[in-house]
């Protein structure tokens, strides 16, 4: 991982400083371009490719909070202006400032970072919601985006940006969200899967059943299939958890399969806090560093 917006406390100089540059902050995936990291030429990041990337900010600061760092030496101001220039004008994101796919996934990711950052000026949050709503489907789902098909995945993502902004209950009439439960509740067969007529896959149990958490009804789904489900995706050689049974397993479905087993209460796991996916434990330390921060 990466980090294009260096520290305040180290003794390098601030690679965001440089204004025009400023909308290309956040971290990096990992210096895979290859290019050395050099002040040399002045501040900024000389390589057109070399950016931050908006999943990769998530997931760093998230990867900061579960470890235990304050974020004290982040550049809180470069990242969320980094986040500022990723979104368009329909309210979606960019991963990345050159330009890429905009979805609800990025949309997700920009909340995540401004809720751990507890700094909302890093988006539109108007526009975001428009985004959001307009996602809704036909058949009561939420798509990537308007007109897409509804998928388990770009409906925790909307579902859970929403409730990381407070405005689950205000932006969706509670006909709606009946609607949007009953899709999602819809989807279990004995595992979850992410979309009608598709084949169940561990990391829905994650996707769907973190979506249905905080639509307060996981609840009236079957925990005993789910978790059967989950666990006959193990791998009992190498460990770890595939998407189906039989299959070789990865490290996103094991993670997903942990996070499944967590969301039904299994014993001796912590538990994950269904919107930001995380543990409940960082959850609970970053909401202390925020009362930190704001003095209270
Ligand atoms: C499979 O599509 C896609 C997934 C298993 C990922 C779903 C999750 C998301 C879109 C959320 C991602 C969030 C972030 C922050 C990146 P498929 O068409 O291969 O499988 P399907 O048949 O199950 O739909
Ligand atoms: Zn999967």
């Amino acid at each position: 991982m990466g980090l294009l917006t260096t520290s305040h406390s180290y003794r390098r100089p601030k690679i965001c400083r440089a204004e025009s540059n400023l909308g290309r902050c956040g971290f990096r995936g990992s210096s895979h371009i290859g290019v050395p990291y050099s002040t040399s030429k002045g501040p900024g990041v000389s390589h057109p490719y070399d950016s931050g990337h908006v999943a990769m900010t998530y997931t760093g600061l998230a990867c900061l909070v579960l470890l235990g760092d304050d974020l004290s030496r982040v550049n809180k101001e470069a990242c969320l202006m980094g986040l500022k220039a990723l979104q368009l004008e329909d309210g979606s994101f960019y991963a990345v400032p050159e330009g890429s796919e905009n979805d609800m996934r990025f949309v997700y990711c920009a909340a995540c970072i401004c809720y751990m950052l507890d700094d909302w000026s890093g988006m539109d949050i108007k526009k975001a919601i428009d985004y959001i709503r307009g996602s809704m489907s036909y058949d009561n789902g939420i798509g990537q985006g308007a007109g897409l098909e509804s998928h388990g995945g770009s409906t925790f993502c909307a579902v859970a940006a929403l409730s990381l902004m407070g405005k689950l209950e205000e932006m969706f009439s509670q006909r709606e969200l009946n609607r949007i439960r009953r899709w999602c509740i819809m989807r279990q067969q004995n595992g979850f899967q992410g979309r009608p007529n598709k084949p169940v896959d561990t990391c829905y149990s994650f996707w769907v059943g973190a979506t249905l958490e905080l639509l307060d009804v996981f609840q009236y789904t079957n925990f005993q299939k789910n978790r059967n489900y989950i666990l006959s995706t193990q791998d009992r050689l190498v460990g770890g958890f595939a998407k189906w049974p039989d299959s070789h397993p990865d490290p996103l479905h094991a993670y997903f399969g942990i996070c499944g087993l967590s969301l039904i209460g299994e014993a001796n796991l912590r538990r994950v806090h269904p919107a930001l996916n995380v543990s409940q434990r960082a959850f609970e330390y970053l909401q202390h560093l925020h009362r930190t921060w704001r003095g209270t």
